[in-house]
């Protein structure tokens, strides 16, 4: 006699993993607050359970057809007096040893509060898994909001300023917007030109064009800024996940919420996914924090591996400590782009954006002056220098006139001189 392939046994490790990604990127999609369903392992026996969003003649109704069209025989345990259970047979139904270690599907239609509960001796075979999970979406039957919803639920914001900034914004950096041209914008202007010549020289194709860019730099040299001029540039959407404050905020679910926010990007169809602060991830070592990072990172290294390659997204990730960064995660990147500190020419270029009424020799001065300043500690620089000086011409009831080169030299005096600690900072901040 034939012996029939028994199906393959799902760790239940996995099983829970696959069960709560799927399950979280569905219900990020809800704008109700709905709960991943709770799943045990306890006495050798898995178990799937969570409350009904209702509970009538439908919703037996709804679980019996689901389970019609992935089981192939059952058993009715019990049906009646709120509580009906459904279990599986053996292959051969003549066979009834371990019959009660099956599959079995019950739901306690209680006044308290009704729930199912899915539970079978062992592991779970892949079908049985997506039985599950077929369950909870049909009798939570969510109303699919827009992608963009879902990701701003997770914690990420999307942005769609088109032309609100252009590459004139950011002064100097030269090579860096070089870079950023060929190996981001020319991919994502013209996918179908790098898609033929990887049908041509590729045995099975696989895209040629880069899916992955890391931007690596120190704080506030423009990285973020730059971002959201490429989406810009390329009109799509830009997804901006702050990492570290998000990982935060979502507490036990971060690696699920991560994989929903790459899900929910690729519904958008061609977008920038931009991962902020991505050393976060390699940052805390104490023991529940590692076991957390461990998760995150391997969802991010599987989603970096596996961005769906017709979709038109590229996903950057930001770092001022590529060094911390796990190797596995750096060789996901296809490319890092250093942004480094502007040199002195480039910090004459920053003041002139901040301060365009400046002449081409103060403006070269202030370049000199500030050795080691980024893009950011410029514009702060300048925007202290305009706040002091709107406050003297409020005390002489002067008339509106942009400030005097001195009046910055005086604010690049105090900020240099105290070598622009933490103190400065808030000093400058506060006056
Ligand atoms: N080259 C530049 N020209 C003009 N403005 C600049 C330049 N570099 C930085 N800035 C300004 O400095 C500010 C901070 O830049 P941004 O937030 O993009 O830096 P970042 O590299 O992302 O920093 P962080 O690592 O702290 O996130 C922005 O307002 C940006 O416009
Ligand atoms: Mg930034």
């Amino acid at each position: 006699m034939k012996e029939t392939v028994q199906p393959e046994l799902i760790p239940f490790d996995r099983m829970r993993e696959q069960v709560e990604k799927n399950l979280t990127t569905y219900i990020s999609q809800s704008s109700e607050c709905l709960e991943l369903p709770k799943i045990t392992y306890e006495k050798g026996v898995s178990t799937v359970s969570f409350p009904l969003p209702y509970f009538n003649e439908m919703t037996i109704f709804t679980i019996i057809s689901i389970i019609k069209t992935h089981i192939e025989n059952v058993r009715i345990h019990s049906f009646g007096d709120g509580y009906y259970a459904f279990q599986m047979m053996n292959r051969n139904l003549f066979h009834t040893e371990g019959l009660l270690d099956n599959l079995k599907v019950e739901i306690f239609g209680l006044s308290s509060g009704s729930r199912t509960e899915i539970s079978k001796k062992g592991n779970l075979t892949q079908e049985e898994v997506n039985f599950t999970i077929e369950i909870f979406k049909e009798l939570y039957e969510v109303e699919q909001d827009n992608p963009e919803t879902a990701l701003r639920r997770l914690g990420a914001s999307v942005y769609h300023d088109h032309g609100a900034l252009d590459w004139n914004y950011i002064a100097g950096y030269e090579d860096v917007k070089r870079k950023i041209r060929e190996s981001i914008i020319m991919p994502l202007q013209n996918p179908d030109i790098y898609d033929s010549i990887a049908q041509l020289t590729r045995r099975s194709f696989e895209t040629n064009r880069p899916s992955a860019i890391l931007f690596d730099g120190p704080p506030g040299v423009g990285k973020t800024t730059i971002a959201r001029i490429i989406a810009g540039e390329v009109k799509i959407p830009l997804v901006y996940v702050p990492v570290e404050s998000i990982m935060s905020k979502w507490y036990g679910q971060s690696s699920q919420n991560l994989s929903a926010i790459f899900d929910n990007t690729e519904f958008l169809g061609s977008a920038i996914l931009f991962l902020d602060e991505i050393d976060s991830l390699a940052g805390s070592r104490n023991s529940n924090m590692f076991e957390a990072t461990r998760r995150i990172l391997s969802v991010l290294l599987r989603r970096l591996d596996g961005i769906d390659s017709i979709s038109n997204t590229i996903t950057i990730g930001a770092t001022n400590r590529r060094g911390d960064l796990d190797p596995a995660l750096i060789s996901r990147f296809d490319q890092t782009i250093s942004f480094p500190l502007p040199n002195d020419k480039e910090r004459a270029a920053i003041f002139s954006g901040y301060a365009r009424h400046i002449g081409e020799e103060d403006l070269l001065t202030f370049g000199e002056l500030t050795p080691g300043l980024s893009g950011r500690s410029i514009k702060d620089i300048c925007e202290y220098t305009e706040r002091r000086w709107a406050r003297k011409l409020i005390i002489k009831k002067a008339d509106p006139c942009a400030p005097s080169p001195d009046y910055y030299r005086y604010s690049i005096n105090s900020w240099m001189g105290d070598n622009f600690s933490d103190t400065t900072d808030k000093a400058m901040n506060s006056e």
